[in-house]
């Protein structure tokens, strides 16, 4: 098929969450844009990471409530997991979502293509399609790539027997596996396991470090652990997975312990969930003179990378890897390429674990807030004293609210507990518009509802809590 050659004033590489609302914010700006992508829109988070976890996740908490729901007095015999229904289930929500994605494009204007792309200078763009590659001169490149997980030696995914998966395989089992051992307890790991633990897999999680959710506040990953022991998941910590042979039908890990004894665990799968990297190899990169540091494309504050008209967002550009931050990069870059006045100004990103309590968190810490030079002080209010969350019948955790003990501005806000991904917002919208904790106490929240644990955490932190002792 003959070339084809086209002209944008933005190209787009990558559809996810980044590399998609970059397109859709370039369209509201009247810009000429384009966006690629070499597999389906949404990228990872919209078709195999984010919504399709949070879907089976959602599954296995009704059933997990069902199954207890003796509990409160809800009685039902025969509870079953139909996982084919369940995946399909799982299909149409994540079909719902990408196809919106190109009608969203669509309609404020951004052009959308499938391919693989690669950068041949500093504004072209060589895009291999099904039947033919094209050209494409663009005034300015987003490189919003994304990531991968990361293999550990000896465990390559996929393979005779599909025994070893990602994230990805893990979503897609068509059988809830009788025995699953997830290799790194973070978040894939710890929200994955959890799952299949609750459909009525015997999960066992192995992690490198002393503790699983390294990164998170202790306090808050500790009450995580204990549910995992309620659900019977075994935490091996200090552990390490060696080497792996098939044996009668099932996978045999050789597991190095704490104490540098060997171990023999025979599983139906294992998830290796140790991390992910940005995908920079493969895009011309290099060549075209783009500074890659330990595989993430360096930005400043504007998105931009070391080559003029060369733009890097998301996991690609740098931690936090989670969907939201690539997000508001993307709103970021298109409007600096449409000459606003934009930049990546914000004092804290929220982050979300679904594990079982959810965790949530935005801000700092006390101990990061002492080394900064901050007088610290922290109020907590447990969720057992909350009327909502009794009435839930879920009381595990609590909310801490870290703040300036002088200016009363709020530093921090973590959240242990069912809820916490809701609530979170509240607080990171406080610690954006730089409010004291007087400013969470005075305003009214709704009884009853869980963010007003917020609102006693806040009251805490003065000494002012109503339905706890104060300190
Ligand atoms: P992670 O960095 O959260 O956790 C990896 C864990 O594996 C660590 O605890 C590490 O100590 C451990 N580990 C490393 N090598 C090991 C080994 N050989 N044996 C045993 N343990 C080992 O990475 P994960 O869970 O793969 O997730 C990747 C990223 O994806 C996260 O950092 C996060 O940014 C993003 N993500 C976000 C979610 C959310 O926002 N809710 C959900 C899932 C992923």
């Amino acid at each position: 098929m003959a070339e084809e050659a086209i002209r944008v004033e933005a190209l787009v590489i990558g559809a996810g969450p980044g590399g998609y609302v970059a397109g859709i914010r370039l369209g509201q700006l009247k810009k000429r844009a384009l966006v690629v992508e070499r597999d389906k829109p949404g990228g990872i988070c919209l078709n195999v990471g984010c919504i399709p976890s949070k879907a089976l996740i959602n599954a296995s908490k009704y059933y997990d409530k069902f199954r207890h729901g003796a509990d409160i007095g809800i009685l039902a015999d025969n509870i079953r997991v139909d996982m084919a229904k369940l995946q399909s289930w799982k299909g149409e929500v994540v079909h719902k979502l990408t196809s919106g994605v190109r009608q969203l494009l669509k309609s404020n204007g951004c052009d959308y293509r499938t391919g693989v792309a690669r950068l041949t200078s500093r504004n072209t763009v060589e895009l291999t399609e099904k039947d033919g590659k094209i050209t494409i001169q663009a005034d300015n490149i987003v490189l919003a790539t994304g990531s991968r997980p990361i293999e550990i030696p000896g465990f390559n995914f996929g393979g005779a027997g599909d025994f070893i998966v990602d994230s990805t395989g893990a979503l897609e089992f068509t059988a809830v596996p009788e025995r699953l051992l997830v290799v790194g307890g973070g978040y894939i790991g710890i929200e994955i396991g959890t799952l299949y633990a609750k459909l009525g897999s015997k999960v066992t999680v192995v992690e490198a470090l002393p503790a699983i959710l390294p990164g998170t506040d202790p306090e808050l990953a500790q009450v995580v652990a204990r549910k995992l022991k309620k659900i019977g998941v075994e935490v091996m910590t200090g552990a390490k997975a060696r080497s792996w042979t098939e044996k009668g039908g099932k996978a045999a890990v050789t597991l190095e312990l704490a104490g540098g004894q060997e171990a023999i665990l025979e599983v139906d799968k294992v998830l290796v969930s140790v991390g992910r990297r940005p995908n920079s190899e493969g895009l011309g990169l290099e060549e075209v003179g783009v500074k890659i540091e330990r595989g993430f494309v360096p930005t400043d504050k504007r998105m931009r990378t070391n080559v003029p008209g060369i733009y890097a967002i998301g996991d690609l550009a740098g931690q936090p890897m989670l969907a939201h931050k690539a997000s508001h990069e993307a709103e970021v870059v298109a409007e600096i390429i449409a000459g606003h006045k934009s930049e990546m100004d914000v004092r804290a990103i929220p982050a979300v674990i679904f594990s079982d309590p959810e965790i949530s968190s935005v801000g700092i810490t006390a101990e990061e807030a002492e080394k900064k030079g901050h007088k610290a002080r922290v109020g907590k209010f447990p969720f057992v004293a909350l009327g909502r969350a009794i009435a839930n019948a879920d009381t595990d955790g609590f909310v801490k609210v870290v703040i300036d003990a002088d200016s009363h501005e709020v530093l921090g806000i973590h959240v242990v507990g069912n809820g916490a991904s809701d609530i979170i917002a509240e607080a990171a919208l406080a610690i954006e518009m730089g409010a004291l904790a007087d400013d969470i106490s005075l305003t009214i929240h709704a009884h009853p509802t869980l963010p007003e644990a917020i609102m006693e955490a806040a009251k805490a932190s003065l000494g002012e809590a109503i339905h706890i002792q104060n300190r």
